[in-house]
């Protein structure tokens, strides 16, 4: 069986620096991948490649066999960005950012039909937005920002989903709510890649790990992925690594600790 996700031996470079070195990995249909890594780990690059949206020096993606480009084309790939990568002064409601999703299956002349609007409906309700559809996108919280985001990815209907740091300052509710899409989503048959720095909403979140620094270290169960060993590769720490799935429970806000944090940057 092809792998959802196909990413061979990439490797991209920005000027001076290697963000991806021969990077692998098979993202498999059905489950939420989780993408774990430290500032400067190649994430967001990993997901561009994916997209196309960067150039690999080397090496080669497939989305369902296709190149990004056709993925993308046809709809079959949905892209939630780092908020980093969002211009949110951009003049758009909520609603418009939703039916973004629709434009791939509009064609250049057909205008949104009442299906497009069914669905974009639909999708605003699935994330518990219905009622600020008509608020500029940038007058949103971090989370509803990034619920306005994955209600685009449910609209849109794409069999493949990325989603880079969909928790990063967003608040309870919306990691509940995200959490709980992403996994019906995966339960229907999509392919999920999410990456995130909170380990500790990734045994509720994820079927499968995937550890970057530059290449995938290690891909597999999650329970595998939190060994401290393999988060001490992952995060370049030999200490204070934090706490693995089986204490992961009891996670709250204020206790949470965030590995990139500890390190810094790297860039
Ligand atoms: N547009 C860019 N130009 C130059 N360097 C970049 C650019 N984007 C990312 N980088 C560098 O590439 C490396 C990987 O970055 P990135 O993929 O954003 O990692 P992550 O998402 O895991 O934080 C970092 O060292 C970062 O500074
Ligand atoms: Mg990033």
């Amino acid at each position: 069986m092809t792998a959802a996700i196909d990413v061979q031996n990439v490797t991209v470079r920005y000027g001076d620096v290697l963000a991806l070195d021969d990077a692998t990995l098979q993202v498999d249909a059905g489950r939420v991948t989780g993408l774990i890594g430290m500032n400067g780990s190649g994430k967001s690059t990993l997901f561009k490649s994916i997209m196309g949206a960067v150039r690999p020096e080397r090496g080669a993606v497939r989305i369902g066999g296709l190149t990004p480009a056709a993925a993308r084309a046809s709809g079959r790939v949905a892209y939630v960005p780092q908020s980093e990568d969002v211009d949110w002064a951009f003049p758009v409601s909520v609603r418009d950012v939703v039916m973004m999703g629709r434009y791939g299956r509009l064609g250049i002349t057909r205008r949104a039909g009442s299906a497009d609007r069914r669905a974009v409906e639909h999708a605003l309700e699935r994330v518990e937005l219905a009622d600020l559809g008509d608020r500029q996108i940038g007058a949103l919280s971090g989370g509803q920002k990034k619920r306005a985001f994955v209600a685009r990815s449910i609209a849109q209907d794409a069999e493949t989903l990325l989603l880079d740091e969909p928790f990063a300052g967003v608040d309870q509710r919306s990691e509940a709510t995200i959490v709980r899409l992403l996994r019906e989503l995966a339960s229907g048959g999509r392919t999920v890649l999410v990456s995130t720095h909170d380990l500790h909403a990734l045994p509720d979140l994820a079927d499968e790990a995937a550890l970057l620094l530059r290449r995938v270290l290690f891909r597999g169960s999650v329970r595998e992925a939190l060994t401290p060993e393999r988060l001490a590769q992952a995060f370049g720490l030999e200490r204070s690594a934090p706490r693995t799935a089986n204490n992961a429970e009891c996670s709250e806000t204020a206790e949470r600790t965030h590995p990139t944090e500890q390190t810094g940057e790297t860039a």
